[in-house]
């Protein structure tokens, strides 16, 4: 495995496997890996020739008061997992190399929209900071594929349409949740967990399952089961910020022909903000 930390020593890299014809995917992350980032790079490496991830934490996805000044750093041990997956090329730039005018008046991209739905209401800009970033990197790495986990749903979606409006030429890949045995979405903030919360942390997952059975059985309930949802929550000790019913395909709020359905969450425990999801496949809601 190579590691570059700046764009020059990225861009070189890069000519030379499109000289000799590789393939490339690539795996955007924020670091301290766990086997959720581990799954997308497993699935690069059959998708292409050669895999790029990169680790950057970037900080205008962060809003003012979130964690970007604490979000956990372990390049070393990151570092020393890629190359026992055997990674090809680590790119972990600071932020003089993606952000060379500063992050204030930065360029940015927005997608309308799906940016201010769910997390976006409760995160104003993270949205246009992912895509922002993400566009960066993708211009940068040059990838045929870049692959995004379905644990930030909307991300993927976000990023799938930036990709499309900007016609940028690389396929996006979503990849399943991988969870940890208790049902909990492997994530690096799970690590603000303290033992009692890590120990309530699977209520989110069993009551997005809940709400899913709920769900098959009576799809014209939506407004009672999403209300249920973050009952459930708030009694467990979250503090819920949305439980809601989409349509898989685009968020948007579902109606009577909408067959495959996806309930999101975000909720704060403690310290760390969870989210989640799971699709719903209903029956046909029309009469016939
Ligand atoms: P990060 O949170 O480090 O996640 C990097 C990638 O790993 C994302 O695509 C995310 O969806 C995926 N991922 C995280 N946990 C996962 C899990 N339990 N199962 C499957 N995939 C999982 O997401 C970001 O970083 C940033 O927003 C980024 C895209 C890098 C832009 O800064």
């Amino acid at each position: 495995m190579e590691t570059v930390f700046d764009l020059a020593g990225l861009h070189r890299v890069i000519s030379e496997w499109k000289a000799e014809g590789a393939s490339i995917a690539f795996v955007p992350t924020m670091g301290n890996l766990h086997a959720g980032h581990f799954s997308l790079l497993e699935r690069a490496r059959e998708l292409a020739d050669k895999t790029i991830v990169s680790i950057f934490v970037n900080p205008i996805q962060f809003g003012k008061g979130e964690d970007y000044e604490s979000y956990p750093s372990t390049l070393e041990k990151d570092s020393d997992g890629l190359a026992k997956n055997d990674l090809d090329l680590l790119f972990a730039p600071d932020l003089s190399q993606l952000y060379p005018g500063g992050v204030d008046t930065d360029t940015r991209i927005e997608v309308p929209g799906l940016s201010n739905i769910l997390c976006g209401r409760f995160r104003p800009g993270h949205f246009s900071g992912v895509a922002t970033v993400v566009a960066k990197l993708l211009i940068n790495t040059q990838p045929d594929v870049a692959l995004f986990g379905e644990k930030d749903y909307q991300q993927l979606l976000v990023v799938r349409r930036a990709v499309t409006d900007l016609c940028m030429p690389v396929e996006i890949v979503g990849m399943p949740i991988v969870r940890e045995t208790d049902g909990l979405a492997m994530s690096s903030r799970n690590a603000y967990l303290n033992m009692t919360e890590r120990n309530k942390a699977p209520l989110i997952y069993s009551t997005l399952q809940l709400a899913a059975q709920r769900l098959r059985q009576a799809p014209d309930q939506i407004p009672a089961i999403e209300a249920e949802g973050m009952k459930s929550l708030e009694s467990g000790g979250f503090r819920p910020e949305y439980f809601s019913v989409r349509r898989t395909e685009d968020l948007a709020e579902p109606n009577a022909q909408d067959m495959r359905l996806s309930i999101l969450t975000a909720a704060w425990l403690g310290t760390a903000r969870l989210i989640d999801n799971v699709k719903v496949l209903v029956e046909s809601k029309i009469e016939t």
